[in-house]
């Protein structure tokens, strides 16, 4: 087989007289320091890889390439992989910059709001249901005190809302500490970076649910971000960028064994009247797309740029856990993380679509009707 010709060029790496930068090449390693070899989730930090990265040896073995940087790190890549990648870069959607507006009537936040805590009780209960759904549609999230533990509280919930999802980890599923059902970074103790769910899914999950089971030790808060605050003061700071968010699609995967899925769609997902309708941001399990020549550094600013946004400490809610608590947040709106804990932390936890929380705002007379 053909050896490709691998040479180094200023800040690029190029393969076969493609020139691939090294900012970008030095975020899609695929060895293990830089993706998990099971779930292909993404290890390195993305956000800390210097902009001016500069290769400063390569070396070729069969289809590997290895690359040493000027920061010290040695990633190692697919020959072949590139190769796919560099026959098909991705350019941003060229349209008229119109910006986005956020047309619901929405309490956008970007600081923590207090926290009402509403009765489980109101899932039954028409009157009391009210303000919960409200909050919900003008905050974005509602939480809940009083639960039984186990599934019924959950379920009973998701039917207010509409009815539970079945996606990869099941319906109705369990999030329990040191279980790995799923080899997913939402199932380890660290400290989990504020991200959405379903970035791999065409119609990513519209809320999420969970109920806490059991706790034992420290930590363990979960951490909401108003997403669509952040990116309504990315737009006034940085409208150039926050534009080309809106019309750079990022693709995204999910790998188990049985499992390979992936969907794209950009960060920011404006509809056809300027008005933004969801983010999508998940850093671990982003896909590698290569954009097109010219506009590397513009994409690779704009969602470094996004991120230091929305990561700013300041705009975090951090929710505390006890068993009995639950909490439902619109996964198209709110950024959710995790701060790093010890001990035993088990929930039980479901998805609901987007429509079924539209339709519970319509029904609740928050949104207007179709006729
Ligand atoms: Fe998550």
């Amino acid at each position: 087989m053909r050896s490709p010709s691998v040479l180094i060029d200023d800040r690029s790496v190029v393969v076969d007289g493609h020139a691939i930068p090294g900012r970008w090449l030095r975020d899609h390693g695929d060895d293990a320091a830089s993706l998990n070899p099971e779930t292909k989730q993404r290890l390195v930090d993305t956000f800390a890889i210097p902009a001016d990265i500069a290769p400063l040896s390569v070396s070729v073995d069969g289809v590997r390439l290895g690359v040493d940087w000027s920061d010290g790190a040695r990633t190692s890549h697919s020959i072949p992989a590139l190769e796919r990648l560099l026959t098909s870069r991705r350019s941003p959607e060229t349209r008229p910059s119109v910006g986005f507006a956020i047309e619901r009537d929405l309490a956008l936040w970007s600081s923590a709001p207090d926290v009402s805590w509403f009765d489980v009780a109101c899932f039954d209960d028409d009157e009391a249901w009210q303000p919960a759904i409200e909050h919900m549609y003008r905050r974005g999230w509602v939480a809940f005190d009083g639960a039984e533990l186990g599934e019924e509280a959950p379920a009973r919930l998701a039917a207010r809302i509409g009815y539970q999802r079945a996606c990869i980890f099941g319906t109705l599923w369990n999030m329990n500490s040191g279980s790995f059902e799923h080899a997913d970074s939402a199932y380890e103790s660290g400290n989990l970076d504020v991200h959405t769910d379903g970035t791999y899914s065409h119609d990513a999950p519209g809320t999420i649910i969970f109920a806490q089971q059991l706790k034992t030790g420290e930590g363990g808060d979960s951490v909401l971000v108003d997403a669509f605050a952040a990116a309504r003061d990315f737009q006034a700071a940085e409208p150039e960028a926050a534009d080309l968010l809106t019309r750079y699609s990022l693709r995204a995967h999910y790998v188990e064994p049985g499992v390979h899925l992936i969907a794209e769609r950009p960060s920011l997902r404006v509809d056809e009247h300027g008005v933004l309708q969801q983010v999508s941001f998940n850093n671990y399990d982003r896909s590698p797309l290569l954009p097109a020549a010219g506009v590397v550094d513009d994409v690779i600013d704009a969602y470094n740029a996004f991120r230091a946004v929305f990561s700013n400490p300041d705009r975090a809610l951090y929710h505390e856990w006890q068993p009995g608590r639950m909490l439902v947040f619109d996964n198209w709106r709110c950024f959710h993380g995790r701060t790093e804990f010890t001990g035993d932390r088990h929930f039980k936890g479901c998805y609901t679509n987007h429509e079924d929380l539209e339709s519970a705002y319509r029904l609740a007379g928050l949104t207007p009707p179709a006729l």
